[in-house]
């Protein structure tokens, strides 16, 4: 990645992918528990960070979605990030040139907003040369939101509780595999898809440890699922739609909603084969949003 001498600093923002999502409960302040199986893709956004004047707090929207983003006025995520960040330090005169380049689109499921979140969190902790200690940290990403702790790491992780415990999976049988991702443009917003369960919990069926064989992870992700899944379908029957499309696309051998949706994935034995498919799909649907590529391979060295 060549550097933009403005912005010093780059982390990659990959979308978040819930291999499998069950809901087991809900605590009495309306959040839901949740067993789920948690990686990341190659496909991401990008949170760039440079200097700024004292207290100065600017971001730059660029990509595809960035003018998605720019209607949301200035609360958006990378900033709640970056003054959480400055206030957890005690340093409001921390400044920082943000630009968030998005290539997800928004508020779809697959942790746009907060693996962008975690990505400006370690972004400016590059910048500013600081660190919190892990129990703030991760206590300022679950504030930002329930899936900021999983993003921070960006690595394959079992989630429970909230999305506050993060235990990383050693992935070394999901590593060669491929993904698509599809989006058919639909806004699903989570609490809705939450409140349509209307409390019908499943049982959490945690897989662990992860089959070291590919053919094994596939085979065990079969027999689990997103309990998401349904009601987002009835609030928005196009999900379903984008199911049957993977399920029909040469090289997907399992496809699935991911989060609250309405994106989907489709998992593919190798990372040409999930190349493939995008192209295929963009061609049958080009007014949908898709995106093949293999897992998230790890941040670059700082
Ligand atoms: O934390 P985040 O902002 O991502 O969550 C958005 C909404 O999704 C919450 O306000 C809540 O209604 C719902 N949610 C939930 N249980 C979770 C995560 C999110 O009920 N574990």
């Amino acid at each position: 990645m060549s550097i933009d001498p403005g912005f010093p600093v780059a982390e990659a923002a990959p979308a978040k992918v819930n291999l499998y999502l069950h809901v087991t409960g809900r605590r009495d302040d309306g959040y839901h528990l949740l067993d789920s199986l948690v990686a990341f893709a190659e496909t991401g956004d990008l949170v760039e960070a440079g200097p700024a004047g004292p207290g100065v707090l600017d971001l730059d929207l660029a990509g595809p979605f960035g003018p998605a983003l720019a209607a949301d006025g200035g609360d958006n995520l990378v900033l709640r990030a970056a003054r959480g960040l400055r206030a957890a330090l005690g340093e409001p005169a921390l400044g920082a040139r943000l630009r968030l380049t998005k290539v997800l689109p928004v508020a779809a499921g697959i942790g746009g907003g907060s693996s962008d979140a975690a990505a400006a969190l370690r972004a400016l902790c590059r910048l500013w040369r600081r660190e919190l200690d892990s129990v703030q940290l991760s206590a300022l990403a679950l504030g930002l939101g329930a899936d900021v702790p999983v993003c921070l790491g960006a690595v394959p992780a079992h989630m429970a509780g909230i999305g506050d415990r993060v235990e990383p999976v050693a992935g070394a049988g999901l590593a060669g595999l491929g993904l698509v991702l599809v989006n058919p443009g639909a806004h699903l917003p989570t609490p809705a898809v939450f409140r349509a369960l209307g409390g019908r919990f499943g049982a959490a069926d945690r897989l662990d440890p992860l089959p070291d064989a590919p053919a094994g992870i596939i085979e065990a992700l079969a027999g689990r699922r997103n309990d998401l899944e349904a009601p987002a379908i009835g609030q928005c029957p196009i999900v379903a739609d984008v199911l049957a499309l993977l399920r029909g696309t040469d090289g997907v051998v399992l496809a699935r909603m991911s989060g609250s949706g309405a994106t989907c994935f489709g998992l593919c034995p190798d990372r040409a084969a999930a190349l493939r498919a995008a192209a295929e799909i963009r061609r049958m649907r080009p007014a949908w949003w898709a995106a093949g590529g293999g897992m998230y391979k790890g941040r670059e060295a700082p």
